[in-house]
């Protein structure tokens, strides 16, 4: 067990090559046995892929955009199956008053195996330590994977941090913590080639986040068939679209985590002098590596992609 820095007080370990916060080990076997049901529906990622985004429109089509529901946020009506697990002590001391996460917060495994019929999960998690039922494809539930280039996710993870983490060191320090496996369900290139590997024989969607900015129409309309929905019309389409526009989910309460950090107490499990930095809907853009990174970095990371690709063509050539 070791700590990311002195100001962060949670402790990560190593689980089954997955970096994550000690208090893993109290979730594992649940999400291990975690009963899946046919009509699941499934969001996978690496944090920071655009997690968000993907679960906005699954669920939108998924639901054929019942406008009543669609106020739900989606930490209710679209859980974090392996929450607890990843955050300790942090939203064990919820703030309740004003908060978008609901109670069931600390008990999110169980808050997602009773939900009723059909459900929409969302989980970091590598495809090596889904579900049983999931790997081995008991059920005929869908996966949807979402992926986005490792300079641009390193980035967004640092915003992360700051916002959400506590942490407060430089975006150089945390580009080592990230290359070095030392984020939250690193390592990186794992994560995308477990699910990359996988994708046939388990009919998994694999989507990336550079895919649905160039162009979400096609995205739509590839989610829907995967999803068995019969196709929309122009309109239901043009909708969906402004929906998921990065301005509207920037301004939508369901989908924007506002106040995310004052919900979790941030200054009481990191210190009063941390404040918490940023937004949840931050940039929205794919190539912020290119005026972020300095040279050096830009070359660290490519050459750490080209090394882990090496057996890999094809993902490399989709996502770099
Ligand atoms: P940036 O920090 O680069 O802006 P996740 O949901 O996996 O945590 O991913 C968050 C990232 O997705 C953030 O990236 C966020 O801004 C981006 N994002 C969220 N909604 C988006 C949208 N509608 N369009 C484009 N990017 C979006």
């Amino acid at each position: 067990s070791l700590s990311i820095s002195p100001e962060v007080p949670i402790r990560y370990m190593n689980y089954h090559g997955m970096f994550v916060p000690d208090s893993y080990q109290l979730i594992a076997d649940s999400i291990e046995n975690f009963q899946i049901r046919d009509d699941d529906v499934w969001v996978c990622s690496f944090p920071k892929a655009g997690t968000t985004w993907t679960q906005e429109m699954v669920w939108n089509i998924g639901n054929n955009f019942d406008p009543n529901m669609a106020k739900t946020p989606l930490p209710i009506k679209f859980p974090f199956v392996e929450f607890t697990g990843t955050t300790t002590t942090g939203w064990i001391s919820l703030n309740k008053a004003d908060s978008i996460f609901p109670d069931h917060m600390s008990k999110s495994v169980e808050y997602a195996a009773n939900l009723p019929s059909p459900r929409f999960l969302k989980t970091h998690l590598p495809f090596n330590l889904l579900p049983r039922q999931l790997r081995t494809r008991e059920k005929k539930s869908k996966m949807i994977y979402v992926a986005r280039n490792p300079k641009d996710v390193c980035i967004s993870y640092y915003h992360h941090y700051k916002l959400l983490e506590g942490y407060c060191s430089t975006f150089e320090n945390f580009s080592k913590l990230f290359l070095g496996d030392k984020v939250y369900y690193a390592p990186f290139w794992d994560h995308v080639i477990s699910y990359w590997d996988n994708k046939e024989n388990n009919d998994i969607l694999f989507l990336t986040y550079e895919g649905m900015k160039k162009d979400l129409s096609s995205v739509i309309k590839q989610t829907a068939a995967f999803l068995n929905k019969s196709p929309m019309s122009p309109e239901q389409l043009c909708r969906l679209k402004e929906h998921l526009s990065f301005d509207s989910m920037k301004k939508n309460p369901a989908a924007n985590y506002e106040n995310a950090a004052e919900s979790i107490n941030a200054s009481k499990i990191f210190g009063e002098n941390f404040k918490a930095e940023g937004v949840f809907i931050r940039k929205g853009e794919y190539g912020q590596w290119k005026s972020f990174m300095s040279p050096e970095l830009i070359e660290r990371f490519d050459e750490w992609t080209k090394l882990k690709l090496e057996n890999h063509r094809d993902l490399f050539d989709k996502m770099i």
